[in-house]
């Protein structure tokens, strides 16, 4: 299969290159990987979207790992995150379909408002409570209401990995530098590893039940197991690197952000689990790996 990688710099861009070009992609069918990032394929225009589609072979998978994902700069930049993360994915999903091709699309838990009080299920009432969740949920309506079939949408949260900026990588370089931090403890969430979450899409691609033409399009959870704040997740974080910095608990109204955030977004990871026969690591344990090879500068 022809396979495109949209977001060849971002953390699951960058983690998806990771294992399909060492050891670990060894068991992985051979397949033709094209990883791009905004030079090549930039998805805030039209222009550029249909420049390089227009120019390039037909592909039999678009994986979108690509998105505006400052969170709180999009309270200010409305229009470049909607253009990214909704009518970008719009455009994707016409040439998905017109090129016959498969789209495998990256959301968010941003798009639920996190006052469910449970896991949210993939049917559970979406009500973003910021830009970026908007935005995210009008791309995956868009890409619905065109790709009837062939695409699978899989929501997200608290991505970290070796790569780019991203809470792991801020709390290792703040903890070196202080000697105390304050950190929210009212927000819950499960983290996920990117490697992890490119392994498992991976899989999927690879997956009987994906290849069969004209499946339905759905939309799946997917993190790592278990549930955490922010604060118990930077205590965690410097336990396994052996940092000595207090870290105190405050509440999200002490640290206030020009984007809300849900309190809790918990996702369900069964219908992916089941769907796909999915392993989802505990978070510690992958927390563990990704810590070890940035100390490592793997
Ligand atoms: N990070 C999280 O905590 C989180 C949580 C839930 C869901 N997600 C979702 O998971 C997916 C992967 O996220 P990630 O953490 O890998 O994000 P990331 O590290 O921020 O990477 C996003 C990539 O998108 C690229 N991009 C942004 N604007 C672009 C444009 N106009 N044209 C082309 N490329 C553009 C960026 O390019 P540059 O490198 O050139 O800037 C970057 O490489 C996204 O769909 C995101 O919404 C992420």
């Amino acid at each position: 299969m022809r396979i495109l990688v949209t977001g060849k710099n971002g953390q699951l861009g960058r983690s998806i290159y990771k294992i399909v070009n060492t050891a670990n992609g060894d068991n992985l069918p051979p397949n033709e990987f094209i990883f791009v990032g905004r030079e090549e394929l930039d998805l805030s225009s039209e222009s550029s979207i249909s420049h390089y589609f227009d120019s390039n072979d037909r592909f039999d998978v678009i994986i979108n790992c690509a998105a505006y994902t400052a969170v709180d700069k999009a309270e200010e930049e409305q229009e470049l995150a909607n253009q990214v993360n909704h009518l970008a994915v719009k455009k994707l999903a016409n040439i998905a379909n017109e090129q016959k091709a498969k789209l495998v699309h990256v959301s968010t838990d941003y798009v639920f408002d996190g006052a469910g009080g449970k896991p949210y299920k993939e049917t559970d009432k979406t009500n973003p409570i910021n830009v970026y969740g908007k935005t995210k949920l009008a791309g995956e309506k868009a890409l619905q209401a065109i790709m009837l079939t062939n695409a699978i949408i899989i929501r997200t949260s608290w991505v970290y990995s070796e790569y780019g900026n991203n809470f792991v990588k801020t709390m290792l370089n703040l903890g070196k530098e202080r000697d105390e931090l304050n950190v929210v403890s009212d927000q819950i969430g499960s983290p996920t590893y990117a490697t992890d979450l490119a392994e498992t899409i991976l899989k999927i691609i690879d997956n009987k039940n994906y290849q069969n033409k004209e499946q339905l399009t759905e939309i799946y959870h997917y993190s790592n197991e278990g549930e955490i704040s922010w604060y118990d997740f930077t205590k965690e974080i410097f336990k396994l690197a052996k940092i000595d910095c207090k870290v105190s608990p405050i509440t999200t109204e002490q640290y206030p952000t020009p984007a809300k955030r849900p309190k809790s977004a918990l996702m369900d990871k069964e219908k992916i689990v089941e769907k796909f026969s999915i392993k989802t690591s505990y978070w510690k344990e992958t927390l563990c790996s990704c810590i070890n090879n940035i100390e490592n500068k793997i």
